[in-house]
């Protein structure tokens, strides 16, 4: 498939699996709308992206804000008028036991987890559904189907957003729009090096792995639909 001229928005890019995921569809030709709250990241990765030729639009925007899922389609709209992939991978998450959660800290992670991939999925539909490569690509996790100690928050924004996903694949479907969900376990990223600091990060899964997945997902048009990829990283210790 020859993704010159499609626009995608990926969440979370200032760095992590949202950098890798950015660069490989840019690498793709697809115009990339940048996005999360560091703005010097993301200028960095701007300018990484302008020297093989890409030119991507940044949108500094907090997830955390109602109003966010909104003026991140706007946005891409205005800038590359149209939208073919939406990759909901910004996240937030705490560890902590759930007898010392704070309420804030639920709300937090169910406002990025969840909230805010649910109403850009819902403000995105009018324009995927004009696109003959309609994808939406949600980052789930482990934790989406699995409970871990010290993550029940965490673990119940990623259920509540494998939940929606999978009513929205078949809510979709009739639009031409595809709806996947990978559910990855230890990525050497900041977040398992705050989650998880006893974790030898060379041991994990590459965020460029998940950039593989997502590219494998776009590129791949044929009969089956694929709802979920469940990653677990190879070398059989008992974190995910
Ligand atoms: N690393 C893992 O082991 C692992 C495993 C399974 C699933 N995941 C999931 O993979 C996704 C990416 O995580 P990662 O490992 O790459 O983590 P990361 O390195 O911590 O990156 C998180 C990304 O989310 C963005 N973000 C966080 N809070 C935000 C907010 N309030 N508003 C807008 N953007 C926000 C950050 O951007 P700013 O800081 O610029 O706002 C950053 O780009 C997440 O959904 C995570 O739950 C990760």
């Amino acid at each position: 498939m020859d993704f010159t001229g499609k626009t995608a928005l990926v969440t979370g890019s200032s760095r992590g699996i949202g950098e890798s995921i950015a660069i490989r569809l840019s690498l793709l030709g697809i115009h990339v709308v940048i996005t999360g709250r560091d703005a010097a990241k993301l200028d960095a990765l701007k300018h990484k992206m302008q020297s093989s030729g890409a030119e991507p639009h940044v949108i500094i925007a907090d997830m955390s804000n109602p109003a966010t899922p909104e003026q991140l389609i706007r946005e891409t709209i205005q800038r590359f008028g149209r939208l073919d992939i939406l990759v909901n991978n910004a996240g937030y998450a705490v560890s902590k036991s759930l007898s010392t959660t704070e309420p804030e800290e639920w709300d937090r992670m169910m406002a990025i987890n969840a909230r805010g991939p649910f109403f850009l999925c819902k403000e995105a539909i009018p324009y995927l559904q004009k696109s003959d490569c309609a994808t939406i690509v949600n980052i789930s996790s482990v934790v989406g189907r699995l409970g871990y100690e010290k993550q029940a928050a965490y673990a119940a924004s990623k259920h509540a957003l494998m939940g929606f996903s999978k009513v929205l694949a078949r809510e979709v479907q009739p639009l031409g729009i595809r709806v996947h969900t990978i559910a990855p376990g230890g990525v050497a990223t900041d977040m398992v090096k705050t989650m998880r600091s006893d974790i030898d990060t060379s041991s994990l899964i590459q965020p460029e792995e998940i950039a593989d997945i997502v590219e494998f997902l776009l590129t791949y048009r044929g009969n089956a639909m694929i709802d979920n990829i469940d990653v677990r990283r190879s070398n059989g210790t008992p974190f995910a």
